[in-house]
């Protein structure tokens, strides 16, 4: 399947380049395999919609919906996966739907302070079903080397934001006060970055 969606992006330039540098740096794989088979499932920050798409060929019973507000990129995003829809929008100021799961992948640290990211955390924890789960992949610490190369390209790739990182034992408090439980995962092996992946449920 991550062969089925790289076509899905064929022809189409920096996407195309975009989709397989995806798949090499980010833990697509793995993350795939810790969503649901079924229900509805909410990507935040989809970007090119890459992990929705992957998400909606993996997993016909799953009905995902990816939401970004760079235009060009849902545009891209939308490659007619037909359980996989796409719709342009703010975030942090939408009002969610309730979902089974939620997906923020390497987005948090791209929001616009760390308010933000406290208030999106609040807003999905109140739209998460009961027995849901909210699916977070972050930047680690370490191995340090991973971190420093995930810094200089997210800086290089994202010149005009503002990178607010927070590390496991930030976030682990942060999801305890907002009311979560948490697992967490590290997720670094065989990738260039340094990723952690975090598994919140209601508490
Ligand atoms: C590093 S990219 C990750 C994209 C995707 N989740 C993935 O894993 O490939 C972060 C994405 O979050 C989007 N984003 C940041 N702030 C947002 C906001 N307030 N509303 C919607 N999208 C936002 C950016 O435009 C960017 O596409």
């Amino acid at each position: 399947m991550v062969r089925k969606t790289k076509k899905l992006y064929c022809g189409l330039g920096w996407p195309t380049i975009f989709t397989h540098i995806r798949f090499f740096t980010a833990p697509f794989e793995k993350l795939e395999k810790l969503v649901p088979k079924k229900g509805c499932i909410i990507d935040l920050g989809c970007g090119y919609g890459i992990f929705s798409n992957f998400l909606g060929l993996t997993g016909s019973k799953r009905k995902i919906l990816g939401i970004e507000f760079d235009e060009k990129k849902i545009r891209v995003a939308n490659r007619g996966v037909a359980n996989v829809k796409f719709f342009r929008d703010d975030i942090t100021k939408i009002k969610l739907v309730p979902a089974d799961t939620i997906l923020l992948i390497h987005v948090l640290h791209h929001l616009n302070s760390l308010a933000d990211q406290e208030k999106l955390l609040k807003a999905c924890r109140q739209k998460l079903k009961k027995s849901g789960q909210l699916i977070i992949a972050e930047v680690d610490r370490k191995p340090v080397g991973k971190y420093w190369l995930g810094w200089l390209v997210d800086h290089l790739l994202y010149p005009r934001d503002r990178i607010f990182y927070r590390f496991p034992a930030e976030f682990k408090k942060l999801f305890a006060s907002l009311g979560f439980k948490v697992k967490l995962i590290r997720a670094s092996q065989g990738k260039p970055f340094a990723h952690v992946i975090y598994l919140l449920s209601k508490r």
